[in-house]
């Protein structure tokens, strides 16, 4: 009897629907089918992290009627998998003929012509699809517990996390929703940082932790009420350790996913100051044990205790970076921020190079303001496995609201500052009321 026929359909199935369903029904009538579940790295190559986590997707696709079992496909690109299992048959929706998918499908044909597979393109089911659940799922919000698993997810997900400072609802929602398509995909950042320069500079406060833990978390809730992407809280120096257990604790209870504390003592001024102000590194001893006590003040495993260090802003020299580096890490630290204010990132560089050398390490961060012209490339070539804008938004919004103001002074009305504002009629429906009452199609049936 001949053996039975392969068959192999990759799909991400992070929110199972009937095309899914239909996909694989009709998959089966050509042979025992393989699904490649597309890893959390492969879909973050492309897209949003999914809801799911990759075994949580796997537990839900092998219980599939129809489903022989399942295997990790690592890449977007099918041809691995489909080179090691070749199987006589790919099926795919018709959906992917045309737009960015073509060359991967071109890829599939080619791959399967080297040992006479085929593949086979059904229909794609109308009136569902992924895109449109996720957007419902945004819309209905995250958990705090789902919120903070995120980070460490994108960390091990992404060669690197992009994040970028949020000061309030309004720019939380700019972080949230603002994506940009080139040629070579779709981006948009990962996460935001809750920045004690912008959050004070907001406030219009200095910013020298003269903005209390109470107000900083007001900040944190109005962003947390309309977003569900990652949030790395800027701890400043974490203040005294008996007081920062409990700021690990809030911010855990809350889902944020990590505080980055600095080593320094006394009145904090910002790191871009430098060596032009009064700034107190803190001793390696104490600031370990502040990592250690936030890192028992935490009720999972999940929440992140990142250190950073200032010796290159304090002119203390690379040594001494590193020496911090390992005690941090010996200390417990989740991760490792280094930063800096030259103008080029050289010596961010060479830290991640000696840093790669150590045996124990954890993700380093890094804050390109003053280096401002590094790429992500060039970061995630040296190991940086997070990138901070830490001040963008913010600065970017100054200039133009100064502007504004003196242009309505300039010419005593605000036709002339008009040209440059949001049109009224796009401000009022930016931000749409939330979708409640009774459902006009089904009231009154009982
Ligand atoms: C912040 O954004 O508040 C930071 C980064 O701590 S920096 O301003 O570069 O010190
Ligand atoms: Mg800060």
């Amino acid at each position: 009897m001949a053996s039975k026929k392969s068959v192999y359909v990759a799909m991400s199935a992070d929110l199972v629907h009937p095309g899914h369903l239909n996909i694989i029904a009709s998959a089966q009538e050509y042979g025992e089918v393989t699904i490649g579940l597309l890893t959390d790295g492969a879909i973050a190559s492309y897209k949003r992290l999914p809801f799911l986590s990759y075994e949580q997707r796997r537990a839900v696709v092998e219980s599939i009627k129809g489903v022989a079992r399942v295997v990790p496909q690592e890449t977007l690109d099918y041809v691995p998998n489909l080179r090691k299992l070749k199987p006589d048959f790919v099926i795919h929706g018709d959906d992917w003929r045309t737009g960015v998918q073509r060359e991967t499908r071109q890829r599939v044909i080619d791959a399967l012509g080297e040992w006479g597979g085929e593949l086979i393109e059904v229909p794609y089911t109308q009136g569902i699809s992924s895109t449109q659940l996720n957007q419902a799922l945004r819309e209905i919000g995250t958990t705090p517990e789902v919120r903070m698993k995120k980070l460490r997810r994108l960390i091990e997900a992404k060669p690197l996390v992009r994040v970028i400072e949020a000061h309030n609802g309004l720019t939380g929602l700019i972080v949230e929703n603002t994506t940009v398509q080139t040629d070579d995909g779709i981006w948009e950042f990962d996460g935001m940082w809750l920045s004690s320069l912008t959050d004070s500079t907001a406030k219009g406060k200095p910013d020298i932790e003269a903005v209390d833990v109470s107000s900083r978390l007001n900040t944190i809730n109005e962003i947390m009420e309309v977003t569900t992407k990652p949030i790395v809280f800027d701890g400043d120096t974490g203040g005294i350790v008996e007081h920062f257990v409990f700021t690990v604790r809030t911010l855990e209870r809350l889902g944020v996913s990590a505080v980055i504390i600095e080593d320094k003592v006394g009145l904090k001024k910002n790191s871009l100051f430098g060596t032009e102000v009064d700034q107190t590194q803190d001793s390696v001893e104490r600031f370990a044990a502040k990592i250690s006590e936030g890192k028992r003040a935490r009720v999972t495993d999940d929440f992140m205790i990142i250190a950073r260090i200032e010796s290159l802003v304090l002119g203390k020299g690379l040594g001494d970076a590193l020496a911090r580096a390992s005690a941090y890490i010996e200390a417990g630290a989740d991760g490792i921020m280094i930063h800096s204010k030259e103008p080029r990132p050289d010596e961010v560089f060479e830290f991640c190079r000696e840093y790669r050398k150590l045996d124990y390490r954890v993700p380093l961060v890094v804050v390109p303001t003053t280096y401002a012209t590094v790429t992500e490339d060039e970061l995630a070539d040296v190991g940086v496995r997070v990138v901070i804008y830490g001040n963008h938004l913010l600065r970017s919004a100054y200039p133009a609201m100064v502007r504004t103001a003196q242009s309505i002074l300039t010419h005593r009305r605000c036709h002339e500052a008009s040209a440059d504002c949001t049109p009224v009629r796009e401000i009022i429906t930016l931000i749409p009321p939330p979708r409640c009452g009774p459902d006009p199609q089904t009231s009154g049936n009982g």
